[in-house]
């Protein structure tokens, strides 16, 4: 993990406007993210926590391009993000897959707008619904999936596009536990075999330690970095193995700490 990082945020602070904004806030304005500055290397996965509301989504967005910073930078790859971006690929809670076309023209789909012939988007997608265990149901459509079926398509979608960057917002919350560590074992698989670079926000600290290579702790709005853990509890690639790890309890421990004494203070 030489070079220069995949992700970079530069003091990256965002203010929204606030209708009913108190004098505390001062300006009419909320302060959502203060001053983030961090960095991810090529092939490191990287896990953000925090209280709800601190700004976790907003770094997100600001990091697809899909919301402007207010001051600051954020580079891939060393190139300054200003709109969305090819290079980066956004997974949420909600699948977001489009109603009226079949699952595997869903995962086509980001292909499709970057012009790839047609033969061979077909071919991507069909080999990443393989791997997720979903050949079977390439030509049904969204909602006769399951929640965990659309999820791993979604994974398949962002994935088709060979993004350098994965950013991935609460990916797995709305699934049932069983369901989650499947996917997360899905995940992180994939992103061993691939060599990928991410940052997930994630309000489950076992995933957040058992997925990522580092926990950045988010505090209280406005959302500064306040911690960050270096996880050493074996390979990242089994989540199943590493939940057993004996570290992986003590650095849960520590992250409940910290957002305890966070969200005590506010
Ligand atoms: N478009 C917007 N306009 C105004 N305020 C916003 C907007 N988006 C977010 N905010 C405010 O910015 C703050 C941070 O919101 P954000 O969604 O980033 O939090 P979060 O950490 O992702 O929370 P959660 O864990 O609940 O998802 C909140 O106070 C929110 O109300
Ligand atoms: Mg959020």
């Amino acid at each position: 993990m030489t070079g220069s990082p995949r992700l970079e945020f530069r003091d990256v602070s965002k203010r929204f406007a606030n209708a009913r904004a108190n004098s505390r806030q001062g300006g009419g304005f909320v302060v959502a993210v203060d001053g983030v500055s961090l960095s991810i290397a090529d092939g490191e996965v990287v896990s953000l926590i925090g209280p709800s509301g601190c700004g976790k989504s907003t770094l997100l967005n600001m990091g697809a391009g899909l919301d402007p910073v207010s001051s600051g930078q954020v580079f891939v790859d060393g190139e300054l993000v200003t709109r969305p971006n090819r290079h980066v690929a956004f997974m949420l809670q909600k699948d977001l897959l489009l109603p009226w076309r079949t699952i595997v023209e869903n995962v086509e789909l980001g292909q499709e707008i970057q012009g790839a012939p047609g033969r061979e988007r077909r071919q991507r997608a069909l080999d990443l619904l393989a791997k997720y265990r979903l050949s079977d149901f390439v030509a049904h459509y969204p909602h006769q999936l399951s929640g965990g079926m659309r999820q791993r398509a979604a994974l398949a979608r962002t994935l088709a596009v060979d993004p350098s960057v994965l950013l991935m917002d609460e990916p797995f919350s709305a699934l049932d536990a069983q369901t989650k560590m499947v996917l997360q074992q899905d995940l992180a698989r994939t992103l061993a075999d691939t060599g990928k670079t991410a940052l997930f926000i994630t309000h489950d600290l076992v995933e957040a330690v058992a997925l990522s290579d580092r926990v950045l702790v988010m505090s209280q709005r406005p959302g500064r970095i306040i911690e960050e853990i270096v996880v050493e509890a074996g390979d990242r690639d089994n989540p199943m193995k590493r939940r057993q790890h004996p570290r992986i309890a003590e650095y849960v421990v520590r992250l409940m700490g910290l957002l305890q004494i966070e969200q005590a203070a506010a």
